[in-house]
């Protein structure tokens, strides 16, 4: 058994996020406590856990209980993993019913028992303990460190502007979309969600309608590693010009809101259904599209309209005037 622990901002998504994943890894979620998931998985999932935006680590589940009596009793039967010395850390989650303050202690006497060796400090293996309906154990096999999302923000890049999703979001807009090989982003601007595909080692094709973003983009691109792309300029509403002999598995794109994003003279609400239609004639029959629309524009609609069928919304409030949606459709 595995664990994953989501992000809290957009809960549902981080969630589907975990699905997505493992319906390309051949696992499933098999219970949920508040951002706690049960996972059955095995390693072979890792390769695909390891792309997730949405979450805050995975892990190998090792016991459940109902009580810390129970939890400590079962730990004391237990094989436990670990590598080197080790650490109880505590995860009290916002919905936990017991007593944990004590935890890490008594839990770390049991397993010093089995005779591993204490580290407070530089401690080889995590040892967690979730708090919330119920209580479990398992050993942190992969933390996703801010720091490796912060380090990709836009003004880190060598092309900065100011239009760019979040690293986080953008990986999990990608992995929405169930990509195994490829990704098109037909308003890409600096190519924010072009990177995070990229690095996860998807071939990746762009669209601006903007030269300057074009070059940008590649800047971009080469400046974190990925060398297998395609960038074009052009209009997101004639993609079929811009690839005719292309169909693609998976499209995920943030088009221009219209406030500080430009829309390049057109109408907004006529782009965004434009380029429904034609994103639409560029997917493979079972592809999938995620796109973020700002909330005043009813993406449900339009996107069936286009002849998609709707599998997930989630919304966002950024600031004050923006809140936005993200949908995943599905040809
Ligand atoms: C919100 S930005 C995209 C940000 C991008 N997701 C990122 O993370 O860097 C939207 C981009 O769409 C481009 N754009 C506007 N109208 C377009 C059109 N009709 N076809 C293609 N690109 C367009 C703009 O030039 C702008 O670069």
């Amino acid at each position: 058994m595995l664990y994953v622990e989501i992000l809290g901002n957009i809960p549902e998504m981080a969630r589907d996020e975990v699905r997505a994943m493992l319906e390309l890894a051949g696992g499933k979620i098999t219970g949920q406590d508040y951002l706690f998931l049960k996972i059955d998985a095995d390693e072979k999932a890792f390769p695909y856990l390891n792309r997730l935006g949405l979450a805050h680590e995975y892990g190998e589940l090792i016991v459940e209980a109902d009580s810390v009596e129970e939890l400590l009793e079962k730990a004391g039967k237990e094989e436990w993993p670990i590598r080197g010395t080790f650490k109880v850390e505590t995860e009290t989650m916002a919905n936990c019913r017991f007593d944990v303050l004590d935890l890490p202690r008594k839990l770390g006497a049991v397993i010093y028992a089995k005779g591993f060796k204490v580290n407070l400090s530089k401690p080889e293996t995590l040892v967690r303990v979730y708090c919330g309906e119920r209580l479990y154990a398992g050993i942190r096999l992969h933390f996703f460190d801010p720091k490796d999302f912060e380090k990709k923000k836009a003004h880190r890049r060598p092309f900065f502007r100011p239009i760019s999703l979040p690293p986080r979001l953008s990986r999990a807009l990608v992995n929405l979309t169930r990509a195994k090989a490829e990704i098109l982003d037909p308003f890409m601007g600096a190519g924010g969600i072009l990177i995070e595909a990229g690095l996860m080692g998807l071939k990746v094709y762009g669209v601006d309608i903007k030269p300057e973003m074009v070059r940008g983009a590649e800047i971009n691109l080469r400046h974190y590693g990925i060398n297998n792309y395609e960038l074009r300029l052009g209009d997101a509403t004639r993609l079929e010009e811009l690839f005719p002999d292309k169909k693609f598995e998976a499209i995920a794109t943030d088009p221009p809101y219209g406030t500080s994003a430009t829309l390049a003279g057109r109408k907004r609400d006529e782009l965004y259904r434009k380029a429904l239609e034609s994103m639409y004639n560029v997917l493979k029959e079972g592809g999938r599209l995620a796109i973020a629309f700002p909330a005043d524009f009813d993406g449900e609609t339009e996107g069936e309209r286009a002849g998609l069928r709707l599998l997930g919304k989630y919304y966002q409030r950024v600031h004050k005037s923006l809140e936005r949606y993200f949908y995943v459709f599905e040809k």
